[in-house]
């Protein structure tokens, strides 16, 4: 199938990228999210970061106009209508994505691929929401989806091979290395590092070290490029939390327990970065 319209869905910080892009890589993109002033956002935080590689010359003001004009701003999702591949990118809980879904498959053509770029959760139960499972596939990408190489791509267990091999070769042109990994909690990215995160959440709870410290500790002594609690914030301590429950209940296993702190600071609404307070001030 040859894929050319995609809708992005959820024009937050990881939609917004995953938008950026597709539309860079040449596709037609319809950036969709609940609130007219979310999509704004996210389109404004694309302009700008194609404006940073205008003046790094990596990229000429014409070739900004045109990228930019392939994104189309949405509120209505019966804009799927149109696509051949939505990429959702809503919030990481199970509920909102399995609703989504399923209002997305009735909305969509027949043809139309339903990837999800799903952090943690079950591809086989958000597949089971629609009733094209065949359809439906992990594609995850990394934060910042511009600069970072890997998407990882996973399988429900009703995906068609078919679907696999247009994400596969989607990610590509997309100038990512897809690798495929298997259907369970956290996948493999999450799996190993979000325990890290936690268990850096964790030191600082018990009194170990600063966070400060902890992260000092990991960039100079682990070569990271950001110490973990640093991450943390980058990607949203909400983010964080939905993750660790997911590898909690996912596998059962105590090792997985969220950190009480972790809890605290999501209650208080300190999501990290994205709203100003987390482990550190924005
Ligand atoms: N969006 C787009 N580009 C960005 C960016 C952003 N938010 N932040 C930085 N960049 C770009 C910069 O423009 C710069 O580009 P050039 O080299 O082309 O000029 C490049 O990245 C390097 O940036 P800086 O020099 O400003 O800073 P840095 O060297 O510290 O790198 C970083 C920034 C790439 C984010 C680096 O700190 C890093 O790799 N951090 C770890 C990121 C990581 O682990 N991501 C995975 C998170 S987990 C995840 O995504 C999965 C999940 O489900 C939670
Ligand atoms: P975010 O909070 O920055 O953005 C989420 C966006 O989704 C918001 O703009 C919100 O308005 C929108 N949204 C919520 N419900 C919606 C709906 N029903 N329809 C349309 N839009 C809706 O979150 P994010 O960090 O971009 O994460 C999004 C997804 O990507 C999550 O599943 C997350 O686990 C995953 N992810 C996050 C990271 C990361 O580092 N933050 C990395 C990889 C994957």
């Amino acid at each position: 199938m040859e894929i050319q319209k995609i809708m992005v869905i959820g024009a937050g910080q990881m939609g917004s990228g995953i938008a950026q892009v597709c539309a860079s890589a040449g596709f037609d993109v319809i950036l969709h999210d609940i609130k007219e002033e979310f999509v704004n956002k996210g389109y404004h935080s694309i302009e700008k970061q194609l404006q940073r590689q205008v003046e790094k010359g990596r990229l000429t003001p014409q070739e900004k106009d045109e990228t930019l004009q392939r994104i189309t701003p949405s509120v209505e999702l019966s804009n799927a209508r149109f696509i051949d591949i939505a990429i959702e990118a809503v919030v990481e809980k199970m509920d909102v994505k399995t609703t989504l879904f399923h209002e997305l498959d009735q909305l969509a053509p027949d043809h139309a691929i339903l990837a999800t770029n799903t952090s943690s959760l079950p591809i086989t139960e958000i597949a089971a929401a629609t009733k094209r499972p065949e359809k439906v596939i992990g594609m995850h990408f990394m934060n910042p989806v511009p600069v970072m190489k890997l998407v990882e791509i996973i399988r429900g267990l009703a995906t068609d091979d078919e679907v696999f091999q247009n994400i596969y070769d989607l990610t590509k042109k997309l100038n990512k290395v897809p690798v495929e990994v298997n259907d369970f909690p956290g996948f493999v990215s999450n799996r190993i590092l979000m325990p890290m995160i936690n268990e850096a959440i964790y030191t600082v709870y018990e009194g170990v070290a600063s966070p400060e410290a902890v992260d000092e500790v990991m960039k100079l002594g682990m070569n990271h490029p950001m110490g973990p609690l640093t991450l943390a914030d980058f990607i949203g301590l909400d983010t964080c939390l939905f993750i660790m429950e997911t590898l909690h209940e996912g596998f059962g296993d105590d090792k997985y327990r969220p950190c009480p702190l972790l809890r605290k600071y999501v209650k208080a609404g300190w999501l990290g970065k994205k709203t100003g307070r987390g482990f550190y001030s924005y």
